[in-house]
C-alpha cells in the first residue's frame, strides 16, 4: 500500500477485494458491525459497489445529498422492478433470498407515475382514517395481552415474545380480520418473514387476504380493508389483495424492528431511564442512528445516467443506505448544529413511508405500556452478546432477553371494546370473537380474541 493512501481498511472479515470486488452486505460480519462497513463504503464516494446476496450486485448510495437526489427524481430513477436487468437476464433467480423484497409485485411500492399515484392515494387516504385514540386503545389491549403471557415468568425475549407479535396483532385489528382469517394472516406473515416453509406461508397469507377482501365486499366494516375497497380509486380484488399484503409486509417487519431497536436503546443507555423514560427521544435517536430499514428503496435508472458524478447503467439495481446517509459526516455535523434536516429512516420523495404517524404511535404506545407494566425491566445478558439478524435490508435484533420482577397477569378487566376497534363487522367483542369456528380456537388471533372476551 502507498504510504499516502488514506483508504480505510476493509472492516474485519470483509472480503471486499475478493473476486467480485464488491462489498458483501449479507454475512454475519456486516450484521455485527454495519457502521464499520458504511465507514468503509464511503471511501468509494457517494455510491459504492455492493453484493446483496452471493451474485446479486447493486450500487448503494451512502451520501445524504445523493440519496435525496435519487429519491426525488422519479423521472430518471424508476421503482418498477420489471426494469431490473440482472433479473430479466436470469442472473438473479426468483429463488434468490433477496427476491421476496425486490422482485416485482403489482403494488404501489413497485409502481411509477400515474399508476403509483392512484394506488398510493388509496393507501394514504385509508391509513389516514385510522383514529389515533382507537389505535391507542387496541395497541394497549394487545400489549396487555402479550405481556400477560410472560409477566409471571420474570423473564422474556422482548423481541420474540413482544415486538415481533404486536404489529401483526395490530394489523389484524386495523384490517378488521375475524378469528379464522386473522389466525391465517398471522401464520402466513410470520412464516414468510421467518423463512419457515415460506412458499406455503405465502400461499396461506394470500388465500386469507383474498377471503378478507371477499368478506368485506359483502359486509363492509369500519376498518382499513373496507376504506381501501370503497376508495374512489376503485381497486379491483386483485389490487386489494396486493395492497393489503404490501401494508402487512412493509409494515410488520420494520415496525417490529423499530420497537426492538428502540427498546434496545432504552435498555442499553442509562440516560433515557435516568431522565424518566424519554421514549420519544429514544425513538428519534433510533431513527437517526439505527434505523430499522437500513438499506432499501430499490430503483432502476430509466436510461444510462450518472448520480453525483458516478455513472449508472439503465436497469441496474440502485439502493439507498438510509443508515449510512443518516450517520454520514455531513449530516452528523448539521444535526449537531441543530439543523432541521430530516433523517431518511422513512425514506423521502414520492415513495416515502405513508404510515410513519401510525407506526410511531404504535411504537410509543407499545413501549410505554411495557415500561408501565414491568417498571424494572432490564437486559438479561451483556449488551455485546446480543446478535443481529444477517441480511442487507433490515437492522434487526435476533433476540432481546430481559428480566423483571414477576407480575401476576392481570385478568382482562375492561369491557371488550364496545363495537370492537374495527367496528361492528370487526372481531373484538363481535360475534366472531365470542364464537370462532370449532377447531380454530388454537390460532394466535383466536386466543387473543378469547382472552378479550373472558
Ligand atoms: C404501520 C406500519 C407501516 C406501514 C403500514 C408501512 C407501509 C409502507 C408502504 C405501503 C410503503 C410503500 C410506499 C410507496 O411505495 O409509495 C412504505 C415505504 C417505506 N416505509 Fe413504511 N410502513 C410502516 C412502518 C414503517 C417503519 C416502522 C419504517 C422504518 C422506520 C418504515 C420505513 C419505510 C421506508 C424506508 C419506505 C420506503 C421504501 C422504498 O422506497 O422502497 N415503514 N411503507
Amino acid at each position: 500500500m502507498d504510504a499516502h493512501d488514506t483508504t480505510p481498511a476493509p472492516p474485519p472479515g470483509c472480503p471486499a477485494h475478493g473476486l467480485s470486488g464488491r462489498v458483501p452486505l449479507y454475512g454475519p460480519e456486516f450484521a455485527a458491525d454495519p457502521q464499520a462497513y458504511y465507514a468503509y463504503l464511503r471511501h468509494y464516494g457517494p455510491t459504492a459497489p455492493v453484493e446483496l446476496a452471493p451474485g446479486v450486485e447493486a450500487t448503494l448510495v451512502t451520501d445524504y445529498a445523493a440519496a435525496l437526489q435519487l429519491l426525488q427524481d422519479s423521472g430518471s430513477f424508476r421503482k418498477d422492478a420489471r426494469r431490473w436487468r440482472a433479473f430479466n437476464e436470469g442472473k438473479v433467480g426468483p429463488d434468490s433470498p433477496v427476491a421476496p423484497l425486490l422482485a416485482y409485485r403489482p403494488n404501489c411500492m413497485f409502481a411509477d407515475g400515474a399508476d403509483h399515484l392512484r394506488l398510493r392515494q388509496a393507501v394514504t387516504d385509508s391509513m389516514a382514517r385510522v383514529d389515533t385514540r382507537r389505535l391507542s386503545r387496541s395497541t394497549e389491549q394487545i400489549s396487555g395481552y402479550l405481556i400477560s403471557q410472560f409477566s409471571a415468568r420474570g423473564s422474556a425475549d422482548l423481541l420474540g415474545d413482544y415486538a415481533k407479535q404486536l404489529p401483526l396483532f395490530v394489523f389484524n385489528e386495523l384490517f378488521g380480520c375475524p378469528a379464522d382469517i386473522g389466525d391465517r394472516v398471522l401464520f402466513g406473515i410470520s412464516g414468510m418473514f421467518d423463512g419457515i416453509n415460506a412458499d406455503k406461508a405465502t400461499e396461506v397469507l394470500f388465500q386469507a387476504v383474498g377471503e378478507l377482501v371477499a368478506l368485506k365486499r359483502s359486509r363492509p366494516g369500519d376498518d382499513v380493508t373496507s376504506w381501501l375497497m370503497r376508495h374512489e380509486a376503485g381497486l379491483s380484488d386483485e389490487e386489494m389483495v396486493h395492497q393489503l399484503a404490501l401494508l402487512l409486509g412493509a409494515g410488520a417487519e420494520p415496525l417490529r424492528n423499530l420497537i426492538g431497536n428502540t427498546l434496545h436503546r432504552l435498555l442499553t443507555h442509562d440516560r433515557y431511564a435516568r431522565e424518566g423514560g424519554l421514549i420519544d427521544e429514544a425513538l428519534d435517536d433510533t431513527l437517526w442512528e439505527n434505523p430499522p430499514m437500513a438499506n432499501y428503496a430499490p430503483h432502476y435508472p430509466a436510461a444510462d445516467t450518472d448520480l453525483a458524478g458516478q455513472p449508472l447503467q439503465e436497469g441496474e439495481l440502485v439502493l439507498v443506505s438510509f443508515a449510512a446517509a443518516n450517520t454520514g459526516p455531513a449530516l452528523e455535523a448539521s444535526r449537531q448544529a441543530g439543523s432541521n434536516r430530516a433523517h431518511l429512516a422513512w425514506s423521502a420523495g414520492p415513495h416515502a413511508c405513508p404510515s410513519k404517524e401510525p407506526a410511531r404511535h404504535i411504537t410509543v404506545t407499545a413501549i410505554e405500556n411495557l415500561l408501565n407494566e414491568l417498571p424494572d425491566v432490564r437486559l438479561a445478558v451483556p449488551e455485546d452478546s446480543l446478535t443481529w439478524r444477517p441480511g442487507p435490508f433490515n437492522r434487526a435484533l435476533a433476540t432481546l432477553p430481559a428480566t423483571f420482577t414477576p407480575v401476576r397477569p392481570q385478568r382482562h378487566s375492561g369491557p371488550p371494546a364496545a363495537q370492537g376497534p374495527t367496528g361492528p363487522a370487526g372481531p373484538v367483542g363481535g360475534p366472531q370473537a365470542a364464537a370462532p369456528r370449532p377447531g380454530e380456537r388454537s390460532g394466535l388471533w383466536s386466543q387473543f380474541l378469547n382472552w378479550l372476551t373472558r
